[in-house]
Order: structure tokens, then C-alpha cells, then sequence
């Protein structure tokens, strides 16, 4: 099963002071979700935001939100965000039991998706490939925007689309981090239908054209 390739801004690259001018901008420059990127301290040396914020998101928002949850308790926190969410990724790194996590967001009629840390091998994931909606293979160490691409995570990436094909599943595939129209025609031939894309997109003088570059066209 394949999927049409969609772009997907972060929020985390938005000028939140200009949150709803921002948000309406990259709304009409054709972002197909936009992506929420939750940090909590301990998963990821950084913190971003929480469900409020996410919140002030889905009121102005009219495309789906795709939540990234890199905190250490997603089994405790998800709830907060399900009423604003399409998706909700967590981290196979959690410190929780992860294919209860997936049910149960599943269970509330939410798409669940599993994502793993440059550091982490592919097969760390591959007991919850046939519960998730999506697989997220994070191209950058989560904690920051602006950073460069690895592209040896492409590996993960034909690996989550040949275990797709091999066992007839049906999940998206998403990259996150360093996503700008040359990564992302690699993730894309890799396999990759679900391109996260922050500082190529925010910072463009133009983001609809930046938006088309990732996603392939003139
Ligand atoms: C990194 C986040 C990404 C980040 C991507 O921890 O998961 O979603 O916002 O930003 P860019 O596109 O700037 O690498
Ligand atoms: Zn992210």
C-alpha cells in the first residue's frame, strides 16, 4: 500500500508571537498537517511545548495536527492531546509499556505511530509495525530544529517500506529533521510519503514555493 506524499510543517519552527498569522500563512501556502513537536526535558534535552499550546494550535488550525510526543511518559500524557490530534507518534525510547500506549491511543480513534532515535536500530520497532498507523524515522537527534540530515537513516526508511510491502501493511511513512527539497527527494525515493519539514519551510521568504520544492515540484 502506498500513500500520496504529503508535507507536513512543525510548529516548533513558527514565529509563536505571530502563532495564528503563522499558522493561516503555511495554512494557504499548502501544508497538508502540521506537525507538533512535544519536548519534556527528559527524552530529549530540550523543552518545547504542552497540551495548551497545542491547544491555541487547533483553534485557528484547519488541516490535521500530527503530535510528536518525545517525553518519557506518553501512556500518562496522551490524553491531553487527544482531543486536538489526528496522530500521535511515541517513542519505542518511552519509558512505558509502548504497545499498550499505541492500543489504547488507537482505541480512542486516534492514528498511532511509533518512532525511533537515529541511535536506535530499526528492529527496535518491528514488534508494533502491524498495530501503528504511521512510523516516524526521526533524520536528525530529536531535541532541535535547524539541524543536518542523516542520511544513513534512509536505511530505516526502505526498511519500514519493504516490511510494509512484505507483510501487507498499510502505515505512512514520515521523516523529521533537516527536510528541504534535497532530503526530502531522498526520503521520497526511499520511500518515505510524510515529510516533516520545519526551518526549510518558515524560514522561506516564500513558503509555498518552498512547500512545492519539498515535495518535489517546480
Ligand atoms: C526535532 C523535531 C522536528 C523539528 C524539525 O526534534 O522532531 O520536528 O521541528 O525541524 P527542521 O525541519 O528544522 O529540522
Ligand atoms: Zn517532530
Amino acid at each position: 500500500m502506498t500513500h500520496p506524499t504529503i508535507i507536513v510543517p512543525s510548529v516548533l519552527a513558527a514565529d509563536w508571537g505571530r502563532l495564528h498569522e503563522q499558522i493561516r500563512a503555511v495554512e494557504s501556502a499548502g501544508a497538508d498537517w502540521l506537525h507538533l513537536d512535544v519536548m519534556d526535558g527528559h527524552l530529549v534535552e530540550n523543552i518545547s511545548f504542552g497540551p495548551a499550546f497545542c491547544d491555541c494550535v487547533a483553534k485557528v488550525a484547519t488541516v490535521p495536527l500530527d503530535v510528536h510526543l518525545m517525553i518519557s511518559r506518553p501512556d500518562t500524557f496522551w490524553p491531553r492531546f487527544a482531543k486536538v490530534a489526528k496522530n500521535i507518534t511515541i517513542h519505542v525510547e518511552a519509558a512505558c509499556d509502548v504497545a499498550a500506549t499505541l492500543r489504547a491511543i488507537r482505541a480512542a480513534g486516534i492514528g498511532c505511530g511509533i518512532t525511533l532515535k537515529p541511535g536506535t536500530p530499526f528492529a527496535a520497532i518491528e514488534p508494533f509495525l502491524a498495530e501503528v498507523d504511521l512510523v516516524l524515522v526521526m533524520t536528525v537527534e530529536p531535541g532541535f530544529g535547524g539541524q543536518p540530515f542523516i542520511p544513513e537513516m534512509m536505511e530505516k526508511v526502505r526498511a519500514a517500506r519493504a516490511t510494509r510491502e512484505s507483510r501487507g501493511l498499510g502505515y505512512r511513512i514520515e521523516v523529521d529533521g533537516g527536510i528541504n527539497a534535497a532530503t526530502g527527494k531522498v526520503s521520497i525515493e526511499a520511500g518515505a510519503d510524510t515529510l516533516v519539514a520545519g526551518t526549510s519551510v518558515f524560514a522561506a521568504a516564500d513558503m509555498a514555493s518552498a512547500i512545492r520544492a519539498v515535495r518535489g515540484e517546480k
